[in-house]
């Protein structure tokens, strides 16, 4: 039974990157009647910030660790395994300062972990997620795509490229919905702005 993961990182309502979310959940649904989808809303529910705890929790070998740093260490626990049952993930991320939201990168910081999510080898890091694929939606007031001005203030793409592959996840396809400061201003609709980024949604959701 093919499963997917559903996280939205933006704190917005009526959010451009969740409405992108909902529509790939919905396409995908529909091309996978069989499928479960798990949903993560990481703005309502933001994981935790690592602090000096989790730190030694993490590194702590397993079957060494106290009963109270498997406490500490739970929600990571939990939220690695839905990256692990899921064969798919979809990611809403609203741009916020050229970057991820931070709940996002939160959540980044709990499932990334050494011996959980990658490992050294001789040969480097190693990613421990293997035969996954992840669709990431983005929502930005400016346009950042190749070959216009902004390009490189675009931090997300090469950063969730880089954080993805280093845990194993290489198969990574971003949809840019850029230019909602246009939509903001009132110079162009809703409808008239989402029409071809839905499209596109729905042709990789399928
Ligand atoms: C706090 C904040 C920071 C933002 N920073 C940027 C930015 O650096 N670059 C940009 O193009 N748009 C920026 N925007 C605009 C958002 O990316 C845009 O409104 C987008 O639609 C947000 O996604 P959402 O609709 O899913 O929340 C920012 C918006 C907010 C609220």
């Amino acid at each position: 039974m093919p499963k997917l993961l559903q996280l939205d990182s933006s704190p917005l309502e009526n959010s451009i990157s969740r409405e992108l979310t909902r529509e790939f959940v919905k396409s995908w649904k529909a091309a996978h009647p069989d499928g479960t989808a798990i949903y993560r809303d990481l703005a309502a529910n933001p994981p935790k910030p690592l602090d000096a705890a989790w730190i030694a929790s993490s590194y702590t070998p397993e079957d060494a660790r106290a009963p109270e740093q498997k406490a500490i260490i739970a929600s990571s626990e939990e939220l690695i395994a839905e990256l692990e049952q899921a064969d798919e993930y979809v990611v809403g991320v609203a741009m916020h300062n050229f970057s991820i939201p931070s709940v996002l990168k939160l959540w980044i910081d709990q499932v990334v972990r050494k011996g959980r999510t990658f490992s050294y080898s001789a040969n480097g890091p190693q990613g421990l997620l293997s035969g996954k694929k992840a669709t990431i939606l983005v929502a930005s007031g400016g346009v950042y795509q190749a070959g216009t001005p902004a390009e490189g203030m675009n931090f997300i793409e090469p950063y969730l490229k880089a954080i993805l592959g280093f845990i194993g996840v290489t198969d990574v396809k971003f949809v840019s919905a850029g230019g909602a400061s246009q939509l903001n201003a009132g110079k162009v609709d809703r409808e008239t702005f989402l029409k071809p980024v839905l499209e596109h949604v729905r042709t990789l959701a399928a």
